[in-house]
């Protein structure tokens, strides 16, 4: 089995600091109202229940599974719902979790996809963002951190899903 080489770009401490601030950004900006935490699957798991416990308007946790079609390092822009919301989400206040913006298609379809079912307000928190590679434009509310055009695993984020558990993010050296 090949093993890959993984540079440290942010630490657990750096991350845990980073998300500290987001949480405390998206509750002053909720005024005491409550939020629904939609997580996309897989990646943003991690992030999305750390960034839960750093908020402090009451929370809802709900999950959503999307797959782009296309292979793995180039999304096609065509969205795949494999797993749903529990309940609707019209008239709450959505915050979609989301690991890493890349092209943008996946966060630009939830985002009109929440819309669309009537959310009251949709906000946008992403770990990571490179937008040396975005396609489409998306609106985000918090960005964790902005980083080049590299290939980064851990803290959820993969690589043929192995890595996610990786307390860190590192970039792989391929
Ligand atoms: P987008 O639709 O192109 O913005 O794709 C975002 C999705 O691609 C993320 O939710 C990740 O699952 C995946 N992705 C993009 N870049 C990386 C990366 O550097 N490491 C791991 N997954 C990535
Ligand atoms: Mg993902």
């Amino acid at each position: 089995m090949m093993m890959e080489k993984i540079r440290l770009l942010y630490s657990e401490e750096q991350i845990d600091a980073r998300i500290r601030e987001m949480g405390a950004a998206v509750s002053g900006e909720l005024h005491g109202e409550p939020v629904r935490i939609v997580c996309v699957l897989k990646g943003a798991s991690f992030f999305a229940c750390e960034l839960a416990k750093r908020i402090t308007v009451p929370v809802v946790m709900d999950f959503m599974y999307v797959s782009s079609y296309g292979n793995s390092t180039k999304s096609s822009g065509a969205i795949l719902i494999v797993k749903d919301l529990e309940s609707p989400v019209a008239g709450e206040n959505v915050l979609i979790a989301e690991d890493i913006i890349d092209s943008g298609h996946t966060l630009h379809f939830l985002t009109a996809e929440m819309k669309r079912r009537g959310a009251a307000r949709v906000m946008v928190c992403t770990l990571l963002s490179k937008p040396d590679r975005r396609e489409v434009d998306v609106p985000v509310d918090h960005v964790g951190f902005v980083i080049p055009d590299v290939f980064v695993v851990g803290y959820g984020l993969d690589y043929a899903q192995k890595y996610r558990n990786l307390p860190y993010i590192g970039a792989v050296e391929f």
